[in-house]
């Protein structure tokens, strides 16, 4: 139960249990949170001293409710299953499987794997090689956990494209979608390759490929522990996360710079030769980490001079975009598993594109399907904001585009090494907003019963105006909306009305002052309207504060790291205004963190 608490962040809306004992299967399932779970389990206690399995779901085919909650089993109750994905031909199997007298109790996918799995077991009496034989017939995208009464001391489990991860304990062995799960009993692990199958016991852990022929495992060290996954005292992990956030930020710059004062990003596995071919880059990601390669793509264009598209993953492979082996897309994953990314990703290699991951999760599919990788190093995020991760995020992009300058020769040493120094020092400064922002979450509580919020940017403050509306649409359930500062007088400026929260972000007065003279006329503009203007802008730029009905400042630094500093507020005014309006912050409500389905 503990375990599957800390992999609650991927799916929440149901789960389940099975557990091996007297020669039986034991179940129960719940819908709604792991609490409720673990209430019918107090009530009415499983007595199993086999192998035992257990899930959270994400809802994908029929409704969260205690029947669809994993695990599934068979009719003659034999064998029992958990699934992460979804299996595309699900409805051809359960056409088949009722013809031959299976009764089905759910409207789930999974369901036909219980079936499948008991028939190929009764047949074969082996449920290792019922798994292979299974996994062959299905299409699609799935990690699937078994257990049988046929073997009681053995769990079974075959990956395809969906996470599974093994950890190596003593006299125990775990399984899980993510090392979370088991991290408070060991730190050792292995990550299972695609269309890998594995044979669990207490004492043994057998990988085989879907064909049954051995396959050599990479074991590795966790190099976090079970602290860095807990709240900490803090009453959400969000809260905590966003605390989190000058240490991730320093973390994810260290060791990065050698002692010439050079980048030195080996790591990356791309050579400085792959780097200086590159004539376009393409930055795929989802959600928050599109955000993140929005404002990389300011950084990389202004420090490079190369062309930089930047493309929701989900929409990419679909438009058959220009790709070529001199073009370099960067695939930004917190998690490293979002589908859309990963099939973005894969579709950039069959062009024959080159890709690089930045992500925070060593070891998941999308950096170990990449031609080269930089780790961010936030620490594990269980709250489903991103929030520290986007941070990070933007470190890294910073870092590949400094790097970039530099294998290209395009900007002198001793530039590259003033941005680095700006760049060390915004830990710093994000410590400093972090001081500052209780009346940020005064005024998110004076909003909690607004309808709209607005929030406008320009340049770099564009993508995090967008991060500011998302935070607050999974958060608190709001209508929230991003525009570019200029497009306003196009149309959205219909919209002010007489109270209308509107959060602007502001531009450095001291980089370039068209721009932000610009955003200066923008806040007017929306003030003349009835707008309720919340402007977060550099401290000591007065020229916005006669515009302001709340201002919010944040440190000068320059224009093009601002948003590391612009962001804090927003993820603030989000958090505290949900919390306001009684929603759970770490888990949103229709929401998964790890989005593994297409
Ligand atoms: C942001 O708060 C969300 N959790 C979501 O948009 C997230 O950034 C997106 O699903 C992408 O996830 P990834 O970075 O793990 O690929």
């Amino acid at each position: 139960m503990d375990g599957l608490a800390r992999l609650e962040y991927r799916g929440y809306d149901s789960a389940g249990v099975a557990v091996l004992g007297d020669g039986a299967l034991h179940t129960e399932k719940r819908a709604g949170k792991l609490a409720n779970l673990r209430e019918a389990l107090e009530k009415r206690p499983i007595n199993g001293d086999g192998a035992g399995i257990g899930h959270t779901r994400w809802a994908t085919h029929g409704a969260p409710n205690d029947v669809n909650a994993h695990p599934h089993v068979d009719d003659e109750r034999r064998v029992a299953v958990v699934h992460n994905g979804i299996i595309e031909n699900f409805a051809t199997l359960r056409l088949e499987l009722e013809e031959k007298g299976c009764k089905f109790v759910s409207d789930t996918d999974t369901e036909v794997t219980a079936h499948l799995l008991a028939l190929e077991v009764a047949e074969h009496g082996d449920l290792a090689a019922a798994m292979r034989s299974v996994c062959k017939r299905l299409e699609g995208a799935f990690t699937l956990v078994a257990t049988s009464v046929a073997d009681p001391g053995l769990v079974v489990a075959a990956r395809r494209n969906s996470p599974l991860v093994v950890g190596l304990g003593e006299g125990e062995n775990f399984l899980a979608s993510d090392v979370a799960a088991f991290i408070a009993h060991t730190r050792e692990a292995v990550e299972l390759g695609q269309d890998q199958v594995v044979e669990l016991r207490a004492d043994s852990v057998t990988v085989t490929d879907y064909d049954g022929a051995p396959v050599e495992v990479n074991e590795y060290h966790v190099d976090w522990d079970v602290s860095a996954a807990e709240k900490g005292g803090f009453d959400y992990f969000m809260l905590k996360e966003i605390v989190e956030q000058p240490r991730a930020v320093a973390d994810t710059l260290l060791g990065r710079v050698s002692a010439d004062g050079r980048l030195s990003l080996d790591e990356m596995r791309l050579s400085p030769a792959d780097l200086r071919s590159v004539e376009k880059i393409v930055i795929i990601a989802c959600g928050t980490s599109f955000h993140a390669g929005l404002i990389a793509k300011y950084a990389i264009e202004h420090w490079c001079r190369v062309p930089c598209e930047v493309e929701v993953a989900s929409e990419f492979r679909y438009r058959d975009p220009i790709l070529d082996q001199q073009t370099l897309v960067i695939a930004i994953s917190q998690s490293g598993e979002s589908m859309d990314t990963l099939m973005a990703v894969r579709y950039a290699r069959e062009q024959r594109a080159r890709v690089l991951a930045i992500c925070n999760v060593n070891g998941s599919t999308i950096p170990r399907e990449s031609d080269g990788v930089l780790y961010t190093h936030a620490g594990p995020e269980v709250g489903v904001a991103a929030t520290k991760t986007f941070l990070t995020q933007l470190a890294a992009c910073y870092l590949v585009g400094l790097y970039l300058a530099q294998v290209r020769g395009l900007k002198f040493g001793d530039e590259i090494n003033t941005v680095i120094a700006q760049l060390a020092a915004m830990p710093e400064q994000v410590e400093r907003v972090l001081g500052t922002v209780e009346p940020v979450r005064e005024l998110a509580r004076s909003l909690a019963g607004a309808d709209t919020v607005l929030f406008l940017g320009r340049h770099v403050g564009y993508p995090v105006a967008l991060e500011g509306a998302l935070k607050l649409k999974e958060l608190a359930y709001m209508h929230a909306e991003a525009f570019a500062a200029g497009e306003l007088k196009h149309g959205p400026i219909a919209l002010i009305e007489d109270g209308l929260p509107v959060v602007i972000v502001v531009p450095s007065p001291k980089g370039r002052s068209v721009l932000h003279d610009k955003v200066v006329s923008n806040i007017q503009e929306v003030r003349a309207r009835g707008a309720r203007t919340i402007v977060i802008a550099e401290e000591g730029d007065e020229s916005v504060r006669p515009y302001s009905d709340v201002l919010i400042e944040i440190p000068a630094v320059p224009t093009l790291l601002q948003p590391i500093v612009s962001t804090i507020p927003m993820q603030v005014f989000a958090c505290e205004l949900a919390l306001a309006k009684g929603n759970d912050v770490d888990r949103p409500r229709n929401l998964a963190k790890s989005v593994t389905v297409e």
